[in-house]
């Protein structure tokens, strides 16, 4: 079981965001603009997938989830309030969220499943998460230095989804959720998150005036393709979800330890609700 603490981030999202706020770089800006624009509704489904996965152990497994699972949901509770008020300010700059209704639609189809299919989505999207978040922690400086504030709230995101990337994936085990399945989830899952950043992104791009623009596409070729691009780098560790006996604590969680390490100063540790 893993310890979690929820944190309360000390950064002023009050304070309006600017356009090209990641580096001026037009192409990463609009990619983590449009995850961010996920996270509410994607969040509230994971926190809904565990809360209802504990409740379905028996009494004794529950006692060995129940910390963790606090801690899990105290901490994607908190992502969802910090994504929506930086949500709030990519409104105001014109973006239009067409992922989160998205989303919503296509997660009506779940209603009434097994909690395994719902938590067998969530493993797949915590893995997802956890191996975009290494890397971002890994590759920092990509973040640029224009905006402090959103550079914080991305690594301190990004080193509690290296923390948490087990959660999920053990109430799907303890539950008796399949290989099979889970490797199905994993397929589906990447179809859709890498339609829906796509979409996104563009989108995002088309609203801001820059998506043919000849920068743009070299950027999203170098941060993508490059030799520390994002898909060169995380293409084998999403791999490795499909060994049967993957398991998330397998991979490197490092970066996360040494970033909350050296960056306490930038939150306060607070009680996971009940
Ligand atoms: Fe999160
Ligand atoms: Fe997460």
């Amino acid at each position: 079981m893993t310890d979690l603490v929820v944190r309360r981030l000390l950064v002023d999202m009050e304070k309006p965001i600017e356009r090209h706020w990641c580096a001026g770089d037009a192409f990463r800006t609009a990619l983590f603009d449009a995850l961010s624009m996920s996270f509410p509704v994607g969040e509230q489904f994971f926190i809904d997938s565990v809360r209802n996965g504990f409740k379905a152990l028996a009494p004794d497994e529950q006692e060995r989830f129940r910390a963790e699972v606090q801690g899990f949901i105290g901490q994607e509770a908190t992502h969802r309030r910090l994504h929506s008020l930086y949500n709030a300010h990519l409104l105001k700059l014109g973006l239009k969220n067409e992922w989160e209704p998205r989303a919503r639609e296509r997660l009506k189809m779940m209603e009434g499943q097994d909690i395994r299919h719902w938590l067998g989505i969530t493993a797949a999207n915590e893995h997802f998460t956890a191996i975009l978040a290494d890397f971002m922690l890994k590759n920092a400086d990509l973040l640029g230095d224009r905006d402090e504030r959103l550079k914080t709230l991305w690594l301190w995101h990004s080193a509690e989804e290296s923390e948490h990337k087990s959660t999920a994936f053990d109430l799907y085990e303890a539950l008796g959720g399949s290989y099979e399945w889970r490797v199905t989830w994993m397929k589906r899952i990447t179809t859709i998150f890498l339609m829906d950043t796509l979409r996104q992104t563009v989108l995002n791009l088309k609203s801001d005036g820059t998506l043919w623009k000849w920068s743009t596409w070299k950027s999203a070729a170098s941060y993508l393709f490059g030799k520390r691009g994002l898909v060169t780098l995380t293409y084998k560790p999403w791999r490795e979800y499909f060994r049967r006996d993957f398991h998330p604590r397998q991979q490197d969680s490092t970066a996360s330890e040494k970033w909350l390490a050296d960056n306490s100063e930038v939150f306060t540790p607070v009680g996971a609700p009940a």
